[in-house]
């Protein structure tokens, strides 16, 4: 596809429990603009089982692909014969909710004649602060999520190098647990993050696990075990009478600090390994909700500022799981000529960063990305 003409693509995104579908345009300044980006999340069908549960996922994706499809087209003010090409996510992800997303693209590529693009997620969430604020490759990019943690340098649409992530649980998943344990509502980090504002960060010293490592890879699964402990002190020290507010503010506050100063310090050497590719433009960008989390955020601004790096964090909505992300890697996959045919096939594992040996967390299957 020539970039001298604008690329208006329909992206679909079912890898997990939201169904999504968004309409986005490429004007021939390269500039993006999202005419849709309609997202139905699930999150009601699973609250009773405790998590994502793949067959109800699937058939709920497979009731309301052509829903958000026809919302997303109407919102965009389009048709069919406006677009250039489909877009989906072919993994990595539930296969059964992957397999949803791409049967019906293929359908409506063949059913309107439109070329078909099979899109990486990860690819997605990585490419997306190309689409709200056009970075310039190299950039660093930070994937922070509830599934998902890992430093990728991003050298360009069709080319990612993974610097190290998590080796067990993704930060997301830490802060669930820690609010499970904490007796308080999930998603759990917002309300870690509220009480901990109130808190002393230095009364619990937690683990900061791998600092003594060399390199970026991380691990959160033993905070949860140093959390319960302090609890149960907590609590025997208060003669049984459940948890003292005090003790759980500081808790969270403990918690907190350390999966900061964990992401702070391998965000530093993944600075340094980046820039020693010399980018002309240093960017470092950060995506998944965690990154919602001001705490961790101001770190990672204040790094970037000490490093003369630009901080990008795109707005939450587009920072979790949506399709107009989904539909922008198509537009750069079509700008580079990447089509995909009927034999397009979905992927529950699909690691971003092929020239390394696979690990757990590189477009890990089953927990949302
Ligand atoms: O990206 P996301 O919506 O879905 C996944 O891909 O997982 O991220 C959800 C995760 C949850 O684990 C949630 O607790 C966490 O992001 N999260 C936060 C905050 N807001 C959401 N973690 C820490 N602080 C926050 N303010
Ligand atoms: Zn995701």
């Amino acid at each position: 596809m020539p970039d001298d003409r604008p690329i208006t693509l329909l992206g679909i995104e079912s890898s997990c429990d939201d169904t999504s579908a968004a309409i986005v345009r490429r004007g021939i300044d390269g500039r993006a603009e999202i005419l849709s980006n309609i997202v139905s999340g699930q999150t009601d069908l699973h609250a009773a089982y405790g998590g994502v549960v793949p067959e109800i996922a699937a058939r709920a994706h497979a009731e309301k692909l052509d829903v958000v499809t026809e919302a997303a087209l109407a919102e965009a003010a389009c048709d069919l014969h406006d677009l250039n090409a489909v877009a989906v996510t072919a993994g990595p992800g539930l296969i059964g909710g992957v397999l949803s997303g791409v049967m019906f693209a293929k359908g409506l590529a063949l059913g309107a004649n439109l070329p078909l693009i099979g899109v990486n997620h990860l690819a997605g969430h990585a490419l997306t602060p190309r689409l709200t604020d056009g970075l310039m490759f190299p950039y660093l990019m930070l994937i922070v999520s509830g599934g998902h943690c890992q430093f990728l340098l991003v050298e360009a649409a069709d080319r990612f190098h993974r610097l190290g992530g998590t080796i067990d649980d993704a930060p997301g998943e830490a802060f669930d647990k820690t609010a499970k344990l904490l007796a308080l509502p999930q998603p759990g980090g917002p309300e870690v993050e509220k009480l901990a504002g109130d808190g002393d960060p230095t009364r619990f010293r937690f683990p900061r696990p791998l600092l003594d490592r060399p390199g970026c890879d991380m691990s959160f699964s033993g905070l949860k075990t140093a959390l319960l402990r302090a609890r149960d002190a907590c609590i025997a020290d208060a003669g049984g009478a459940g948890l003292p507010a005090t003790d759980r503010t500081d808790l969270c506050a403990g918690f907190q600090a350390a999966i900061a100063d964990v992401l702070e310090e391998k965000s530093r050497r993944a600075v340094e390994l980046y820039l020693n590719a010399r980018p002309a433009e240093p960017s470092f960008a950060v995506a998944g909700g965690v990154a919602a989390n001001g705490a961790i955020r101001r770190r990672l601004q204040d790094l970037s500022d000490r490093n003369g790096l630009r901080f990008v964090a795109p707005p939450l909505k587009l920072c979790t799981d949506n399709a107009a992300m989904i539909a922008w890697a198509g537009i750069e996959a079509a700008l580079l000529g990447r089509y995909d045919d009927m034999t397009l096939s979905a992927r529950p594992r699909w690691p971003l960063d092929t020239t390394q040996a696979a690990m757990l967390g590189s477009g890990k299957k089953g927990a949302k990305a």
